[in-house]
């Protein structure tokens, strides 16, 4: 091709394709050395780019996007974009790339050392069933629409519930060693649910296996550098799978939920007790299930008594962020994969979720440590 006069220079196009991203990897496709040759004239661009697998989901999204911005260059009538696929050790590279060049010396990723803005959030509880999961994917959801960005490890190996409470379903795409977590609505998605066939399957692990298991959706789970929050959804109790958050994790915060009942939070002071052993710092206490009101602005019932959550929040000398009442949009919203902070947002559980989402971004500010 000749080149005009008019025409783009390389820089120029390479300038602008810093602005495309890859999709999944949420890096630009000119830092992951994704863009391989550009060639230019006679107002036609060619990009001759490199995926990392061959059958990359997005592939129409990077091929738009490219197109998109190499054409609002001026003198740029025409974008071709050829797609290959990278060698393994071109892969290999990539990988070595996102992980932050070196590895940490204890195995944690870049992003995750001390020096990363990254706030790492564990929910846990002393009983089952309190809500957890529902307040983890409630809190995750908003703050994502809140404009931040966020991702949920869904540390319940056997009960794994986060997949069908955000509505995130498929299998992650793995580069190598390293897993893309599944996105929906901004949020970034690792459970064991997206790894097994199918949902009602059993994993029957013992305990080194699920530290394993949880150590890889920590470290072999390429979360991006820019990620804000990550919340950890524990299963019920206590024990092991703290100890491997506070060993994989030094920074990570814990938050409790427990339910209004004097017996539950003083099974849930089991849980601070644990996160103070494994020098986990606990942030906050959400109360779940706190009363039900048959009809609004009528009488208030205490299913399940009252008062528990501020009585462990002032046991443990840390603030009491929210009352999430009993409601039956919180339960449906977590059935059909549409948390209720995004179905029903003026809902007053939904208020009080979304208060205690952005007390929670208050008390760990991204990029500042205690
Ligand atoms: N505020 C609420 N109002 C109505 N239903 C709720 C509320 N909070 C949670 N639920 C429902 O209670 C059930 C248990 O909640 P969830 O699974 O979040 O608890 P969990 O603590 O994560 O449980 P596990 O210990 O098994 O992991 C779910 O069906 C959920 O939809
Ligand atoms: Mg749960």
């Amino acid at each position: 091709m000749f080149r005009r006069r008019h025409d783009p220079s390389k820089e120029q196009v390479l300038e602008a394709l810093r602005d495309v991203q890859d999709p999944e990897l949420h890096k630009s496709i000119v830092d992951l050395d994704m863009v391989r040759e550009i060639t230019i004239g006679d107002g036609r661009v060619v990009v001759d780019a490199l995926l990392t697998i061959s059958g990359c989901p997005l592939r129409e999204t990077i091929v738009a996007s490219i197109k998109e911005k190499v054409r609002g260059l001026p003198g740029v009538e025409q974008v071709e974009v050829n797609l290959g696929v990278m060698s393994p050790d071109q892969r290999q590279a990539l990988v070595q790339r996102l992980r932050g060049g070196e590895m940490h010396p204890a195995k944690i990723p870049a992003f995750l050392t001390a020096d990363s803005p990254t706030r790492v959030i564990a929910v846990a509880s002393g009983k089952g069933g309190v809500g957890k999961s529902t307040v983890t994917a409630n809190l995750a959801v908003a703050l994502a629409i809140a404009g931040r960005r966020v991702g949920v490890i869904d540390a319940d190996v056997y009960g794994f519930s986060i997949p069908r409470m955000l509505g995130v379903t498929g299998q992650p795409t793995a580069i190598d060693q390293m897993l893309i977590p599944l996105e929906r609505d901004g949020i970034r998605v690792m459970s064991m649910g997206f790894l097994l066939p199918d949902e009602s399957e059993a994993v029957v692990w013992r305990g080194p296996m699920l530290h394993k298991a949880l150590v890889t959706f920590i470290t072999e789970v390429h979360w991006g550098d820019d990620l804000e929050y990550l919340f950890i959804d524990l299963p019920p109790g206590t024990g092991d799978v703290s100890l491997t958050i506070a060993q994989t994790l030094p920074h990570a915060s814990m938050l409790i939920v427990t339910t209004p009942q004097p017996a539950a939070s003083s099974v849930a002071q089991r849980a601070a007790k644990m996160a103070e052993k494994v020098n986990m710092e606990v942030v906050g206490v959400i109360e779940n299930m706190s009363g039900f009101t048959p009809v609004p602005g009528g009488p208030t019932i205490d299913v399940f008594g009252r008062g528990g959550g501020l009585r462990l929040a002032e046991q443990l000398g840390v603030p009491l962020l929210g009352e999430v009442p009993i409601d039956l949009a919180v339960r449906e919203g977590s059935d059909v994969g549409e948390p209720v902070v995004k179905a029903h947002p003026n809902s007053p559980a939904a208020r009080i979720l979304r208060e205690a989402a952005r007390r929670l971004v208050e008390l760990v500010p991204i990029g500042v440590r205690a």
